[in-house]
C-alpha cells in the first residue's frame, strides 16, 4: 500500500467553563475518534476557546494532556496569542513573539499554518508581512502542502460570514497561485462544511465540534442561527498514489 498520512482537523472547539462540560465533551469525542482512526497528526484551526479566558485555556490544556497524535494549535478570532503561549509552554513550534504562524516539516505532507487573526476583531486579515512569510515558507519545499488558516479565504455568499471572513484574500490568492504544490487550503470559522477554491487549490471549511451555523443568503433569512446540523471535524487523508481526500466526521 502506498504511504498514507492522516490529518485530523479539529476546529472551533469554543471551549467554555460555563456550559456544563458540553464543549469539552465534544472535543474529547473528536479526539477519541481521531485515536480510533489512527490519525498521524491533529491540527486545531482556531477558536480554541470561547471568550479568551484563562480558565478556558486551562480546561483546554487539561483536555489535551495526552492527545492520540502530535497536536498543533492555531489561533482564531476568539483566541488570544499570549494566553495560548502561556498555557501551552511545551508547544515548541509556536513562535515566541508576534504571529503564531509555523510550518510543520516532519510529516509526508507539509503543513503551513498562517496566523491571520486581528486582535479584537471578528474578521481576519492577511498582512503584507504574513503574505511574505507565507511566500517565503512555501518556497522552501515543493512537497505536497496543506495551507491552514482560521478565516475562510473565499466568499461563501453567507451575508454575515462574507463580512467577517479573510480581508484581502486577493493577497493570499496571489501567493498561492505561485505555489502549485499547495494541494489544500483548510480553515474553520464558519461552523459549517463548505468547499471552494483559491487559485488552483481546493478550499475546505471545517465544521465546528461544538455547533453548526445555518446559511443566510439574504437579509431576510435568519443570520447565523445555530442549527440542528451535525457538528464534527475533518479527516484529511493523503497518499502517494491518490493525493488528498477529505472526510466529514460527524459527532
Ligand atoms: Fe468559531
Amino acid at each position: 500500500m502506498s504511504r498514507r498520512f492522516l490529518l485530523a482537523q479539529i476546529s472551533d472547539t469554543h471551549v467554555r467553563v460555563d456550559d456544563e462540560g458540553a464543549s469539552l465533551r465534544q472535543l474529547t469525542r473528536a479526539l477519541a475518534q481521531a485515536r480510533d482512526y489512527a490519525a498521524d497528526a491533529i491540527l486545531m484551526t482556531g477558536d480554541l476557546v470561547n471568550d479568551e479566558r484563562d480558565e478556558e485555556y486551562a480546561a483546554l490544556a487539561t483536555a489535551l494532556i495526552d492527545p492520540p497524535a502530535p497536536l498543533f494549535l492555531m489561533p482564531g478570532n476568539h483566541d488570544q496569542r499570549a494566553r495560548i503561549r502561556a498555557h501551552f509552554p511545551t508547544h515548541q513550534y509556536l513562535p515566541q513573539d508576534g504571529f503564531l504562524s509555523f510550518a510543520l516539516d516532519q510529516f509526508p505532507v507539509r503543513i503551513v499554518c498562517v496566523d491571520q487573526i486581528v486582535p479584537g476583531e471578528t474578521h481576519g486579515m492577511l498582512t503584507d508581512a504574513q503574505a511574505e512569510w507565507l511566500d517565503r515558507t512555501l518556497s522552501v519545499s515543493s512537497r505536497p502542502t496543506i495551507v491552514a488558516l482560521h478565516h475562510p479565504p473565499i466568499a461563501t455568499h453567507d451575508v454575515l460570514f462574507d463580512q467577517i471572513g479573510l480581508r484581502d484574500a486577493k493577497l493570499l490568492k496571489t501567493v498561492i497561485s505561485k505555489h502549485k504544490h499547495v494541494r489544500r487550503i483548510i480553515c474553520g470559522h464558519h461552523h459549517r462544511v463548505v468547499f471552494g477554491q483559491v487559485a488552483h487549490a481546493p478550499v475546505i471549511i471545517a465544521p465546528s465540534t461544538s455547533w453548526a451555523y445555518g446559511l443566510a443568503l439574504t437579509d431576510a433569512q435568519p443570520i447565523a442561527p445555530k442549527t440542528s446540523e451535525q457538528p464534527g471535524w475533518m479527516l484529511h487523508i493523503w497518499s502517494e498514489q491518490d493525493g488528498f481526500v477529505s472526510h466529514f466526521m460527524g459527532l
